[in-house]
């Protein structure tokens, strides 16, 4: 008989902390830093996923709450978008862009057919295979359509990429220090981000003054964007974020976008709807827009529309932008930019989106998460703020005497002990997988699988009381 071997478990642990010091060395000495991955020390290594969970190379299980920046929304090994690459790569996974498949046209249609429903518009895709890539593509469909331009609008807090024109359209000019300057450039609007009001207004009473501000800026041509003689703006388009991801999950005011919509339609100023993190249900509706009464003429996506299977971007503009005289071949191209098994993916993504009725799914489980959070920051003093649409969530962390001070510190804390792994579900350790943003770093941006479970809903709320317990009030 064969003895049994108590240590086994013991044993195999260490060898996988064994692995991990082993690849973390490796990667210490050979991988680019460039990217965000030293944000945390050490990295995280992370081996499989499932549903609403990723297991590092130990075996330990997180409950994740950020779902690869909203690039997961339909869940880890969703079968059924997994199976349509299995079905893909077994029947044409490759083909040269300048050839046609048929989910490239299937995909491209369901897209242009949904927006002229829904805006009343005809229009057109064009496929990239990254969110900044698809940036990019809609400057050179703005620039070509306003004779050059290459001054546009967009929001302080916005995000829309780190490609040379993506990052110069974007707030932060950390991103750009190093780089110098390309073409584009943008002038920063304040965003309605009524909990940090930059005008120090109170929503209830405030008239969307922000947004009066920045119609102010046609009044005169001294204002320095507006020439009243040839009723010509210097900014061709306003790149939005209806509801600002990186920013912090910041959920504008009723009223703001129609109100903005109208100021640009007059001057003739281009809408681009960066949909790329909100999109695809992410806030209730396939695009964000849709909450709003407002028409895009250019939509700009990527990220879920694969589930984050092989990457795939795009962007929709109306007709008039992008119809083949204006827009003719040659016009941009990119090795795998409508690739089969992105494009295959995406068409399958489309399809389980209009078999299921999302937009109720999200309602829901929106509310029940929301309501979670307010009672957590009835509970914790270090919560300042809490807001959802869909499941678009945020918790803003702040100092516990004014519960309104924004503190870095105890938000990268917080995120810390989360991913330390060490929470207790119900007798077992479990971690979280958090993420931060927000223009002082102090907000978590939850954006958890649509798929997620009431139950799973249920112990994000308890574990997030944990954490708030663990780095006290
Ligand atoms: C709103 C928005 N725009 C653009 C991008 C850039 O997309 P990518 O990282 O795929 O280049 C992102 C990525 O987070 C985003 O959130």
């Amino acid at each position: 008989m064969t003895a049994i071997d108590f240590n086994a478990h013991r044993r195999a642990r260490s060898g996988a902390a064994d692995d991990t010091a082993r690849l973390l060395e490796l990667e210490a000495r050979y991988c680019s830093h460039g990217d965000t991955v030293h944000y945390t020390d050490p990295p995280k290594i992370f081996d499989r996923c499932e549903g609403s969970y990723i297991f590092d190379t130990e075996g330990r299980r997180y409950l994740d709450l950020q779902m690869w920046y909203s690039a997961v929304n339909f869940g880890y090994a969703n079968r059924r978008l997994n199976d349509a690459v299995k079905r893909q790569l077994d029947r044409l996974p490759q083909v040269a862009s300048q050839y046609l498949h048929r989910q490239k046209i299937e995909l491209a249609a369901m897209i242009a057919e949904d927006a002229e429903q829904k805006f009343g518009q005809k229009g057109r895709v064009h496929f990239n295979v990254g969110g900044s890539q698809a940036v990019e593509d809609s400057l050179k469909l703005v620039r070509n359509a306003t004779g050059g331009k290459s001054l546009m609008f967009a929001f302080e807090g916005g995000y829309h990429g780190r490609t040379l024109g993506a990052s110069s359209i974007t707030s932060s000019y950390r991103y750009r220090r190093r780089y110098g300057h390309f073409g584009d450039r943008a002038q920063f609007v304040p965003f309605p981000y009524c909990f940090r009001c930059p005008y120090g207004k109170k929503r209830e009473d405030c008239g969307l003054f922000c947004v009066e501000q920045f119609a102010r800026l046609f009044d005169t041509e001294y204002y320095g964007v507006w020439d009243s003689k040839a009723q010509s703006c210097e900014f061709a388009a306003f790149y939005v974020e209806m509801i600002q991801g990186t920013g912090g999950y910041v959920i504008p005011p009723p009223g703001y976008f129609e109100r903005l919509k109208e100021i640009l339609e007059a001057r003739k100023i281009l809408l681009v709807d960066d949909e790329i993190q909100m999109g695809f249900y992410r806030a209730g509706k396939l695009w964000a827009i849709e909450n709003f009464n407002v028409k895009p003429d250019i939509i700009v996506f990527g990220k879920a529309i694969t589930n984050g299977l092989n990457p795939l971007s795009g962007v929709w503009a109306r007709e008039e932008l992008i119809n083949p005289t204006v827009f003719p071949p040659g016009s941009t191209h990119s090795t795998f930019n409508a690739n089969p098994i992105g494009t295959a993916v995406a068409l399958e993504a489309m399809h389980m989106m209009r078999d299921h009725d999302y937009e109720e799914m999200t309602a829901l489980k929106g509310a029940r998460f929301l309501a979670g959070l307010r009672d957590l920051k009835k509970r914790h003093k270090i919560i300042g703020d809490v807001d959802g649409l869909g499941l678009a969530l945020r918790i803003e962390i702040c100092e516990p005497h004014d519960s309104f001070t924004p503190s870095k510190a105890i938000t990268d804390r917080l995120v810390d002990i989360a991913l330390a792994g060490d929470l207790e579900d119900g007798g077992r350790k479990v971690g979280l997988v958090l993420d931060i943003g927000g223009y002082h770093k102090n907000v978590i941006t939850l954006a958890p699988s649509l798929e997620i479970t009431y139950e799973e809903i249920d112990l994000a709320i308890a574990l997030l009381d944990q954490l708030f317990d663990r780095v006290g009030q």
